[in-house]
């Protein structure tokens, strides 16, 4: 907490927001650090990304993919670059938080309620049949003197709060990472995908699925904080780089061995492509066996958690985001009870 408080005030001039510029999202040549006296958490970072696109944001545990949002959101420290961005924004973090207050007044979070559009986020959120099951409906209070939901109901609760606020600008911190793969499939099909609710947005999504990308206008790769890669899926297939290398140790997490690699070493398109249609099948098909096929996922998204204090903060950057127009501290902010 002590450390929480202390935390230098950051640059409001780290990032720039030029209306008038043609991307809504663009660093050039930017480094950035947690702090302003530490080593550079994201290096060398070119990104334009344009209107109304799907943006994929794939790497590693630790490669920087939350530090990318973070950056974008002006929590992090610039040492230099430029970096814009353009529209209100809305961020859906990787640890969804929750208010003492009901379901309903979670997810409209101040604004005005508007019938159909928030039956109509609900039913793309698919918490419909959870509100039906819960006794007095949304109008069940929830956090610390409520009930307690899952993580995969809190995720879904966060991702239902932004689409609902409308802004023009999507983060998405891995907001499927808790939900069961056919109730993801409903929400990228529904909210996050070419056809979802959020299609017109400009939407920036971290992903440990591989499930979507083909679906998906740009993957961008992170290794080590810089971006080794960027292009349609297609192409970065063809280029067996380094996402080629994350496909490959996805699907041996899942437990898709890693059958005859060419003479060559490397591994040959048609049997990347082969295990990856058995992997999406077995990904986007029945629940029952998802704990075990995401056994190591799973441990690697629990090891991919910061401490409470910068927890704390990228929950109050999340509540600028959707909320510019209030103080984080009116908010109360929960921790994590159950997942
Ligand atoms: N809010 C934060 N405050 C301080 N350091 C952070 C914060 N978030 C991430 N980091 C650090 O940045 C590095 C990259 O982590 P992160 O961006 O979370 O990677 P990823 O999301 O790809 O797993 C890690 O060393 C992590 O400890
Ligand atoms: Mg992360």
């Amino acid at each position: 907490m002590n450390k929480f408080m202390n935390v230098e005030e950051l640059d409001p001039n780290n990032v720039d927001h030029d209306q008038s510029e043609k991307y809504p999202l663009v660093i050039e040549n930017g480094t950035f650090s947690w702090g302003s006296h530490e080593a550079p958490i994201l290096k060398n970072i070119n990104l334009n990304l344009a209107q109304g696109t799907l943006v994929a944001v794939v790497g590693t545990v630790g490669s920087g993919k939350s530090s990318l949002i973070s950056t974008f959101l002006g929590e992090t420290d610039k040492l230099c670059g430029r970096i814009n961005t353009k529209g209100d924004l809305a961020y859906v973090p990787q640890q969804a938080w929750i208010r003492n207050a009901t379901l309903k007044e979670n997810i409209l979070f101040g604004k005005p309620f508007e019938k159909s559009l928030y039956h109509r986020v609900i039913e793309a959120c698919a918490l419909k049949p959870d509100i039906e099951m819960l006794p007095g409906g949304d109008q069940i209070e929830i956090g610390e003197k409520g009930i307690n939901l899952s993580g995969g109901q809190k995720q879904r609760v966060s991702l239902a709060r932004a689409v609902y606020y409308g802004a023009d600008v999507y983060f998405l911190d891995d907001p499927l990472s808790a939900v069961d793969s056919h109730v993801g499939k409903h929400i990228f099909d529904n909210v996050l995908g070419p056809s979802g609710m959020l299609r017109k947005k400009t939407r920036v999504l971290v992903t440990h699925s591989i499930t979507y990308l083909p679906e998906v206008d740009l993957i961008v790769v992170l290794k080590d904080g810089e971006v080794t890669e960027k292009g349609t899926y297609k192409e970065l297939l063809e280029k067996k780089g380094a996402f080629a290398d994350f496909l490959m140790q996805h699907l041996q997490e899942i437990g898709i061995e890693n059958t005859s690699p060419e003479a060559d070493g490397l591994i040959g398109i048609e049997d990347l492509q082969e295990k990856l249609t058995r992997a999406i099948s077995r990904e986007s098909g029945s629940t029952g066996d998802k704990i075990s096929r995401h056994g190591s996922l799973k441990r690697n998204l629990s090891m991919d958690s910061c401490d409470s204090s910068s927890l704390k903060q990228m929950n109050s950057g999340s509540l600028r985001a959707l909320y510019m127009d209030k103080e984080p501290e009116d908010i109360s902010l929960l921790g994590e009870k159950s997942h």
